[in-house]
């Protein structure tokens, strides 16, 4: 079979690191200024994460463009990790936005476009009750907190390979058979043993038994796993999930931060799933914090219907929250960014990425294989697709990961940082696509056994 080669790989990425440091001399004075005030150099830590030796600085974001101070333009896949899933600075959130910010940013008032939100992400998600959240953590956070309030329950279940956001609970990894913090985040505040369990994804019989003891609060789960590749559900195990979170009370959140890239209405509304309650974030404002959970009308009734007078503190939510500046971009980014046409061009043109990046990897011969979810699409480092969080967990390969990254980045090209993934919004080009193909194709002919 064929493969590639872990020391050609090695010297490859030299060179490379070599070619961006000479690409980037700006980005690099300005990294070595932030060092002195900001951790790590940069205002997030995921920012460091980059393959290159320190991340660009951007000057501009326009659609799927994104320039550095050092002016180097690349054709933009990452997309803000799916923040800018619809292009960066969409015309007619700018616009909404930009006429809001003239009238009131944070008022502690709702607004008008407040109402036509909520109508609106009931129409697309099915779910008769929302409320907005900063971040799609946030919107995490609080669903667990309404499911834990409506079963009367304190623990949650996740699946093996997750991320919710920085949601404590949700940081954690099944290691041999038990539930442990993920190693590489700072130690929880609590004992996942006491909060969380964890099964692997696709895997019914392990989550029967795991909420048989009726304990449990809420699965929490993306519907096809995302943050470790993707892993897609096998068929019938949504519905088993649906019928199993039935039968034991358990409220079923489906996190659809990431899964969105299915359609307009999500992969809930794209595969006809009738989860109990639902999150979003990232995009949901065109890239402008904000975020969302909605809920059930049995839930509603459990829950929230009782505490909205004169409750003061309901443990959701935060001064700035449902601010008008972020109502105004959800109403223009759901009204005119996040149409059917754009979804119909964000797929189409997925496709011919997944058919290029399937194309590349017949004709080298390399056992990999690509996997795509509407608008998003992943190559993953092994033959099959995986059918659980532990088989993609064990597929990474960190060096080979950094190389195709940065041999991509100094050819104009951005992808996501800790995923093989790539977004297509609505401004990507066929010629686009067909250029990273061509990147794609390069990068691994270079370092063929
Ligand atoms: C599925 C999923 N849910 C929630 C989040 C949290 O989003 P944020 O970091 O915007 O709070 C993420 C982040 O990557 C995610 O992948």
């Amino acid at each position: 079979m064929v493969s590639v080669e872990h020391d050609k790989t090695v010297a490859a990425m030299a060179r490379e690191e070599k070619t961006f440091q000479k690409a980037h001399p700006k980005s690099k004075r300005m990294f070595n200024q932030a060092k002195k005030a900001l951790m790590g150099g940069v205002p997030m830590h995921w920012m460091t994460q980059w393959a290159s030796p320190f991340p660009i600085f951007a000057k501009e974001g326009k659609g799927c463009r994104v320039t550095d101070v050092d002016g180097n333009v690349y054709v933009d896949f990452c997309l803000g990790d799916t923040g800018a899933m619809f292009g960066h600075s969409p015309r007619a959130t700018v616009s909404a936005a930009t006429k809001q910010l003239r009238r009131g940013i944070t008022m502690m008032l709702p607004t008008e476009d407040s109402i036509w939100v909520g109508k609106e992400l009931t129409r697309r998600f099915g779910l008769p009750y929302w409320q907005i959240a900063m971040t799609a953590t946030d919107a995490n956070r609080f669903a667990l907190r309404v499911a834990r309030e409506a079963t009367g329950r304190s623990k949650i279940l996740v699946f093996n390979g997750c991320y919710h956001g920085t949601v404590d609970e949700t940081l954690v990894r099944l290691v041999d058979g038990k539930v442990e913090p993920r190693t590489e985040a700072m130690p929880p505040p609590v004992d996942p043993n006491l909060t969380t369990k964890i099964v692997e994804f696709n895997d019914s019989d392990a989550l029967r038994r795991a909420l048989e003891p009726h304990d449990v609060a809420a699965v929490l789960m993306e519907p096809a796993l995302t943050n470790c590749g993707i892993v897609l559900p096998e068929s019938g195990y949504l519905d088993a999930v649906r019928e199993i979170t039935h039968e034991t009370g358990t409220v079923w959140i489906d996190d659809e931060t990431h899964t969105w890239c299915a359609g307009p209405g999500g992969y809930a509304k794209a595969h006809g799933l009738h989860p109990d309650m639902i999150t979003l974030g990232k995009p949901v404002a065109g890239g402008i914090p904000a975020a969302a959970f909605g809920l059930n009308k049995e839930i509603f009734d459990k829950t929230i219907a009782n505490m909205l007078q004169p409750a003061g503190v309901n443990g959701a939510g935060g001064t700035v929250t449902g601010n008008a500046l972020a109502l105004a971009a959800m109403r223009a980014t759901l009204t005119k960014v996040v149409t059917n046409t754009a979804f119909h061009r964000m797929i189409s043109l997925a496709k011919r990425f997944e058919e290029g990046v399937q194309r590349t990897i017949r004709m080298t011969g390399v056992p990999w294989h690509v996997i795509r979810i509407g608008a998003r699409t992943e190559y993953q480092f092994r033959e099959a697709p995986s059918k659980n969080g532990a088989e993609a967990m064990a597929a990474a390969d960190f060096t080979l990961s950094r190389y195709m990254h940065l041999y991509a980045l100094n050819r104009g090209i951005l992808l996501t940082p800790f995923h093989n993934m790539a977004l297509i919004s609505p401004d990507s080009t066929p010629k686009d696509v067909d250029m990273h193909t061509q990147v794609f194709n390069d990068s691994i002919e270079e370092i063929l056994a």
